[in-house]
């Protein structure tokens, strides 16, 4: 990162990296937690719930993405270590269901994990707005996100 980029930063950096460490790690969790459940889940309505998962799961991947790229630019490093990953996340990770039929468990665990994420990119959106800028637009690309994938979700379990 240059120097005036550096400068315009008045939120302490380590903090600001910690934060979006967390959110890496939750992207990345939740990009194989929908992507597993995708290959896992079996039964009628299967084959809707599938291509829904796994196109979220990709967006989870790019969101991870964005966040890598922002806390490289800070100076800091993404989690290097694979198992370290469930430590450095805030929301957890949550295992496709023992039943792969059990249609309605995996629409709520989903909806829990974005759920999570609202909440928690809404707090940064808050605490950054003031103090970094490139940060708190990123937190607020992803809270957009969110946002309309709860809402898709609530509708499936509407349905189900
Ligand atoms: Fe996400
Ligand atoms: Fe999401």
């Amino acid at each position: 990162m240059g120097r005036t980029a550096r400068e315009i930063v008045k939120a302490n950096l380590d903090e600001v990296i910690k934060d979006l460490l967390q959110a890496y790690s939750d992207e990345w969790l939740a990009h194989y937690q929908y992507w597993l459940t995708a290959q896992w889940i079996r039964g009628i309505d299967a084959d809707t719930l599938r291509p829904v998962l796994l196109k979220q799961s990709m967006d989870e991947l790019k969101h991870a993405e964005k966040l890598a790229q922002r806390i490289i630019q800070l100076g800091g490093r993404p989690v290097m270590d694979f198992s370290k990953l469930l430590n450095t996340s805030r929301c957890g990770y949550i295992a496709p269901p023992e039943d792969p039929t059990d249609l309605k468990k995996v629409v709520e665990d989903v909806l829990k994990a974005e759920q999570c994420a609202i909440r928690f990119y809404n707090q940064m959106v808050e605490k950054y707005r003031a103090t970094d800028v490139v940060t708190y637009e990123v937190f607020e690309d992803l809270l957009e996100d969110e946002v309309e994938d709860e809402e898709e979700w609530e509708k499936f379990l509407a349905k189900l």
